[in-house]
């Protein structure tokens, strides 16, 4: 376990270690295949040339890790509380053929050991959910971020509109928890997590509050682009001076 976790870190340590070796079909499906096409859109974001390091924050089983390294040919960093989704990150780069491009370590987002402006840009996916403190979490990314280096950031969100609003609570509140029971107990726990987890994110930390968070930590030039009618968001900005 990575010194210094919280309730809040162990509560999500429990929840992702059933997971790994299921993660990105299961992921996949249980989004209606969005996952993936949200995950290009922020990699796109990053503009990132070959002699570049990016770090990538709760990379999981370095879904996202992947699509940088094959899209820009950069070097990657992925970080991530777990121990099991690290392992199936490691497996999947090696298979790809990425293994020497893509570092995958032990760490957690809230306390990052590395020095202030180490790495050329930054990518973080589905992790304001799981800390305590946004703003504290986001001024640590920040701080290892050169200036200049471009970060981005891809969330679930809660549709704003009201028929699409009313599919996501009819899936969040039914469907979801059904085909996550369906699937095996540690999905089931997901089905029956997520909903609440994203709603009471997006009530306390809607997309203008997200952008402060940002903006407090140094990031300019914030922007952000809702997808999917409004189920996922992408965040993207420039680390300043
Ligand atoms: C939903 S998964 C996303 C994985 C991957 N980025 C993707 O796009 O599929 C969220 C990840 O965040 C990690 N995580 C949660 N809290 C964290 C923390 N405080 N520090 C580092 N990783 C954390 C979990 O272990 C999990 O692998």
């Amino acid at each position: 376990m990575v010194a210094g976790s919280s309730e809040r870190n162990l509560a999500a340590r429990e929840l992702f270690a059933p997971l790994a070796g299921t993660y990105d079909r299961y992921a996949r499906l249980l989004s209606f295949g969005q996952d993936p096409r949200w995950r290009a859109f922020l990699v796109s974001r990053i503009e990132a040339r070959p002699v570049h390091v990016i770090l990538d924050v709760a990379t999981g089983t370095a879904a996202v890790a992947l699509a940088l390294a094959r899209r820009y040919g950069c070097r990657v960093v992925g970080v991530d509380q777990s121990p099991e989704m690290l392992a199936e990150g490691r497996r999947r780069a090696e298979t790809a053929g990425l293994g020497a491009s893509i570092e995958l370590r032990e760490e957690r987002a809230e306390e990052l050991p590395f020095e202030d402006a180490s790495f050329d840009g930054l990518t973080f996916t589905y992790l304001l959910r799981y800390v305590d403190d946004p703003g504290a979490t986001m001024r640590e990314l920040a701080r290892v971020v050169r200036p200049g280096g471009r970060i981005a950031m891809l969330e679930f969100c809660v549709p704003r509109r009201a028929v699409p609003r009313a599919a996501w609570e009819a899936w969040v509140r039914l469907g979801l928890p059904l085909a996550g029971r369906v699937v095996s107990p540690g999905w089931g726990e997901v089905g029956r997590f997520l909903g609440p987890s994203v709603r009471a994110f997006c009530e306390r930390t809607p997309p203008g509050r997200l952008q402060a968070l940002w903006e407090e930590a140094g990031v300019d030039d914030v922007r952000g682009r809702l997808l999917s009618l409004g189920g996922g968001i992408v965040m993207w900005g420039t680390r300043g001076g």
